[in-house]
């Protein structure tokens, strides 16, 4: 069981932006990608997810090759894109943001039960809401689709480091719950530290992929990774 992408090749304009790369994610575990700006980690999800076609290579679902099927099959198969810059229904309260996704009480509540700082404004318009806990109704809403895998890009921008921590647990929960995540950001040492399994991104192509902690502990790598 994995969702694994083998060589995969993603042309956008001129050329490729994306070259070869192999990646694994496994259920109930954090797969992370980092590189620096325009490294091409959003287009590599986007190829992932069906919003642009792959050139070259397989994308495999639990062993079912998907990489010819449509966003939307991909979508109801188990794989969720959490997309770079994703907001909240802001005229919805939080309630009925997870109505919108959750198919039963059941997967509501459990949800819901992932994060307990929302319980307490599950009333409220998510427009009140902090960024963080606008992000956390993000994910909320995505987990409450019973998701096989979460791909999340860039779920740090924009907001505090302090945030981005809170953040952490709750991603590591939703992994803890059986789902694979892949999560994608440029600066990345706080979602490095959640992860099992690190790749790094430069120039559309891989250039690190082993454990976390071993990226962790070289700084010089670290350092190539997030400035190219
Ligand atoms: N819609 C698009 N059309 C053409 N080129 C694009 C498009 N989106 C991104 N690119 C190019 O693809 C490369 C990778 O970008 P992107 O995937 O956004 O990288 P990252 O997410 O790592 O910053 C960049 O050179 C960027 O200019
Ligand atoms: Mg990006």
């Amino acid at each position: 069981m994995s969702l694994t992408i083998t060589d995969v090749t993603v042309r956008r304009g001129v050329g490729p932006v994306i070259s070869g790369v192999s990646l694994e994610v496994r259920p109930g575990e954090i797969t992370t990608v980092v590189g620096p700006n325009g490294a091409g980690k959003t287009s590599l999800l986007e190829a992932m997810s069906g919003i642009v076609p792959i050139a070259a290579g397989s994308i495999q679902l639990d062993g079912e090759e998907i990489s010819k099927t449509s966003r939307r099959k991909r979508s109801l198969l188990g794989l969720k894109h959490v997309e770079q810059g994703r907001m909240i229904f802001p005229s919805l309260t939080v309630r009925e943001n997870l109505q919108l996704t959750a198919r039963s009480k059941k997967d509501f509540d459990e949800a819901m039960a992932l994060f307990p700082e929302l319980e307490k404004r599950v009333d409220s318009l998510s427009v009140l809401l902090s960024g963080g806990e606008q992000q956390m109704v993000v994910l909320a809403r995505t987990f409450a689709a019973k998701p096989r895998y979460i791909m999340i890009d860039e779920m740090s921008l924009g907001l505090a480091p302090v945030v981005f921590l809170r953040l952490v647990p709750v991603i590591r929960g939703i992994a803890d719950s059986g789902v694979g995540v892949l999560l994608v950001e440029q600066f990345a040492q706080l979602a490095l530290q959640a992860a099992t399994d690190a790749v790094v991104v430069t120039g559309g192509r891989v250039s690190y992929h082993g454990p976390a902690t071993t990226l962790l502990a070289d700084e010089q790598l670290l350092r190539t990774s997030y400035l190219g």
